[in-house]
C-alpha cells in the first residue's frame, strides 16, 4: 500500500495545485494525511478535505468533488467523493501487475528496506542475572530485544545483539560460600541454576542464624576483585552453566548474541574506575554522606550513585561504562535497552549522565520499556516459589501441544520439533501481541487456543499454505494467471501490501506487536480467500494458476511476519 500512498499523494498534490496554487503542503505531508477508512467498503485509503477547507476557502464536500473531478483518470484507482472525504480504491491492475509481482520477485526479503544502511544499532537485552534463572518477567526483554533486532536487521542496519549479564558483585561471594560449605560440583552440573538458587537460599537461611557468614561473603568477593584464581575460577564456572542453561532457552527461541559482555567486563577492564575518574574530571561528582554521586536535581530526578559507602561501583557505573564503550567500539547510530519499565528512572538517569558529560551520542540512546507480566492458574506454582520460571512454562506449553497433536495428527514427522515450536511459539505470539507497555496477565488455555489471535492460528495458516501448495504442485498446475474473481482475492493482495508499511512502523515505535497484529490480518484475510475460492479446483487454468500464485505469496508474507517476531515456521503440523 506504500506505493498507491506514494502515488495517491503525489497525484492529489498536483490536483490541489492546479486548483489552488501554492495551497498544497507537499506529498509527503499528504500521505500523511490519508487515512485508512474504517469501513473498508467506502475504499481503501481516505482523504479528509476539511484539511483544506480554509486554505482553498471552499466546503469539504465541494473540494472534494472538484478533486475527484481531476482525478478522473488516476492511473492506479479510483477516486470518490463521499461527504467531506475523498475516498481511493485501489484498482485491479495496481494489485494484479504491482502488488503480487513485487512479492513475487522479492520473496522472503519483501517488506525489507536499506533505511539502515551503513548504520549499526546495539540491542541490549535479555541480560539475566547469573546464577538466576529465566522468570516469566524476561520473556519481555527476550522477545521484544531479539524481534527489534530482526526489525532492524530487516531494515538494512548492522545490528550488535548484547547479553549485559549481571555477573559481578557481591552476590557472588555468597554463592561461593554456600558452594564451598554444601554444594558440590557433580550436583551443579547435573541440576543447573536451580541447584544454585538452592545454594544461595540456604546461604540466607543460615546468614540468619549466623551472621558471619555475611563477613565470609564479603571476603569471598573482595578476593575476586583482588583477582584471586581459585574464586575467579569458581565464579567464572558459575557464569558457564547459567550461560549453557540460558542458550537452551535462546535456541528454543532462535536467538543468537554477537555479544555476552556482562558487568565483569567493564569492571574488570578497569572501565568502572575510568568512569569515576572522568566524571571527577568534568566536575560532576559529589559526595554525599560517603558515598559518590552526581546530582540531577536539575532535571527533577534524585541523584545517580556511582561510588558506594564502601568504594564498590554500582549499576550505574557500569551502565555509563558500557555505553561509552560501545560507542567507541560499534560506533553506534542508535543503542537500544529493553527492560521492564520499573528501570525506567535508571536509563533516565544514565543518559542525562552521559549528556552531562558532554556526550552528543546520548541522544542516540533509548530505552525500550514494558509492562509487567503474570500468570494465573495454580498449576504454574513451581519449586521455587511462585514465580513461574519460563522454562517451566514452555515445558507446560509444549506438553499441551503434544497432546493436541497426538490425537489430532499421530503421524505426523519431527514431531519433538513441531510440538516445541507450536508450544513456545504459542507464548511468544501470546505476549508479543500485546502492546509492549500494557501489564498483561497470561494464561495458558487461551494462548494455546487454535482459534482466535493466537500463534498456533498462525502457524496452522502458515502450514494450511504449504500443504496447499504440495496440492498444486503434485496436480502440475503451472503459477501463471492474473485475474481476480472474488472479492476475497483482492482484499488478500490489499492485506499483504501493507506489509512493508507495517514493518515500518513497528520499528518506528519499538511495537513488535504491530508485526504480530499484521500476522493475523494476513491469516483472516488467507482464510476467507481459502474459505471462498476453490484453489486447486478453480474452474479456469488461469485461475487456478493466479490463486496458487496468491496462496504462495501469503505463505511468504506470512512466514516472514512470524519470523521477524521469533516464531518458527513448520510446514507441516
Ligand atoms: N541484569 C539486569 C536485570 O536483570 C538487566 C540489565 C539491562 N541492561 C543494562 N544495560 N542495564 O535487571
Amino acid at each position: 500500500m506504500q506505493y498507491f500512498k506514494k502515488q495517491t499523494a503525489a497525484a492529489l498534490d498536483e490536483a490541489i495545485n492546479q486548483l489552488s496554487p501554492g495551497v498544497s503542503p507537499g506529498a509527503a505531508e499528504l500521505a500523511a494525511w490519508l487515512e485508512y477508512p474504517p469501513d473498508p467498503t467506502l475504499g481503501d485509503l481516505a482523504f479528509p478535505c476539511f484539511r483544506l477547507a480554509k486554505a482553498m476557502r471552499n466546503a469539504p464536500p465541494k473540494i472534494a468533488a472538484s478533486l475527484a473531478e481531476l482525478l478522473a483518470d488516476f492511473p492506479l484507482g479510483e477516486a470518490k467523493p463521499v461527504g467531506p472525504y475523498l475516498n481511493f480504491r485501489v484498482g485491479e491492475d495496481y494489485l494484479l501487475n504491482r502488488v503480487l509481482p513485487s512479492i513475487e520477485a522479492a520473496g522472503d526479503s519483501y517488506g525489507s528496506s536499506d533505511e539502515g544502511a551503513g548504520k549499526t544499532v546495539v540491542l541490549d537485552y535479555s541480560s539475566p542475572n547469573i546464577c538466576k534463572p529465566f522468570h516469566i518477567g524476561h520473556l519481555g526483554t527476550t522477545v521484544i530485544g531479539h524481534s527489534l533486532k530482526l526489525l532492524h536487521e530487516f531494515a538494512g542496519y548492522r545490528c550488535v545483539g548484547v547479553n549485559h549479564l549481571g555477573d559481578w558483585g557481591t552476590q557472588f561471594g555468597k554463592q561461593i560460600v554456600a558452594f564451598r560449605k554444601w554444594g558440590d560440583r557433580e550436583t551443579v552440573e547435573r541440576i543447573g541454576i536451580d541447584e544454585l538458587v538452592r545454594l544461595y537460599v540456604r546461604f540466607h537461611e543460615e546468614a540468619e542464624k549466623d551472621p558471619a557468614l555475611e563477613d565470609e561473603a564479603r571476603t569471598e568477593f573482595h578476593k575476586m576483585e583482588e583477582g584471586d584464581p581459585e574464586n575467579l575460577a569458581l565464579w567464572q564456572w558459575f557464569v558457564d552453566v547459567s550461560i549453557a542453561e540460558y542458550k537452551k532457552t535462546y535456541r528454543q527461541l532462535g536467538i543468537e548474541f554477537e555479544h555476552y559482555t556482562g558487568e565483569s567486563f567493564y569492571i574488570r577492564n578497569g572501565y568502572g574506575q575510568d568512569v569515576v575518574d572522568e566524571l571527577r574530571e568534568k566536575k560532576l561528582l559529589k559526595l554525599d554522606d560517603g558515598a559518590q554521586i552526581v546530582d540531577l536535581s536539575d532535571y527533577n530526578m534524585p541523584p545517580c550513585l556511582i561510588v558506594k559507602k564502601d568504594g564498590s561501583s554500582i549499576y550505574h557505573t557500569r551502565d555509563i561504562a558500557a555505553a561509552e564503550y560501545r560507542k567507541k567500539t560499534f560506533d553506534f547510530a542508535k543503542s537500544i535497552y529493553v527492560t521492564s519499565s520499573q528501570q525506567s528512572l535508571h536509563f533516565a538517569q544514565l543518559f542525562k549522565v552521559l549528556e552531562l558529560m558532554g556526550y552528543e551520542w546520548a541522544g542516540d540512546l533509548v530505552h525500550v520499556p514494558y509492562g509487567t507480566v503474570s500468570v494465573d492458574g495454580a498449576k504454574l506454582a513451581t519449586r521455587s516459589g511462585n514465580v513461574v520460571l519460563l522454562k517451566d512454562l514452555f515445558r507446560l506449553s509444549v506438553e499441551k501441544v503434544t497432546e493436541v497433536m497426538n490425537e489430532k495428527n499421530p503421524d505426523l514427522e519431527n514431531r519433538e520439533e513441531v510440538a516445541e515450536a507450536v508450544g513456545v511459539g504459542a507464548i511468544v505470539f501470546n505476549y508479543l501481541y500485546n502492546s509492549r507497555i500494557k501489564d498483561i496477565n497470561f494464561t495458558l488455555e487461551s494462548a494455546l487456543s487454535f482459534e482466535g489471535s493466537t500463534g498456533p492460528y498462525a502457524q496452522y495458516t502458515y502450514a494450511r499454505t504449504c500443504s496447499i501448495l504440495e496440492k498444486a504442485a503434485a496436480a502440475g498446475i503451472r503459477e501463471e494467471g492474473a485475474v481476480l474473481s472474488h472479492p476475497s482475492e483482492a482484499e488478500l493482495l490489499k492485506t499483504l501490501s501493507r506489509f512493508p508499511e507495517k514493518v515500518k512502523e513497528a520499528l518506528d515505535s519499538y511495537e513488535p506487536s504491530v508485526v504480530t497484529r499484521y500476522a493475523i490480518e494476513v491469516c483472516t484475510a488467507f482464510n476467507h480467500f481459502y474459505r471462498d475460492c476453490p484453489i486447486v479446483t478453480a474452474e479456469t487454468e488461469e485461475s487456478r494458476g493466479f490463486r496458487v500464485r496468491l496462496t504462495r505469496a501469503a505463505g511468504t508474507v506470512l512466514r516472514t511476519a512470524l519470523r521477524l517476531i521469533c516464531m518458527k515456521t513448520p510446514e507441516k503440523i
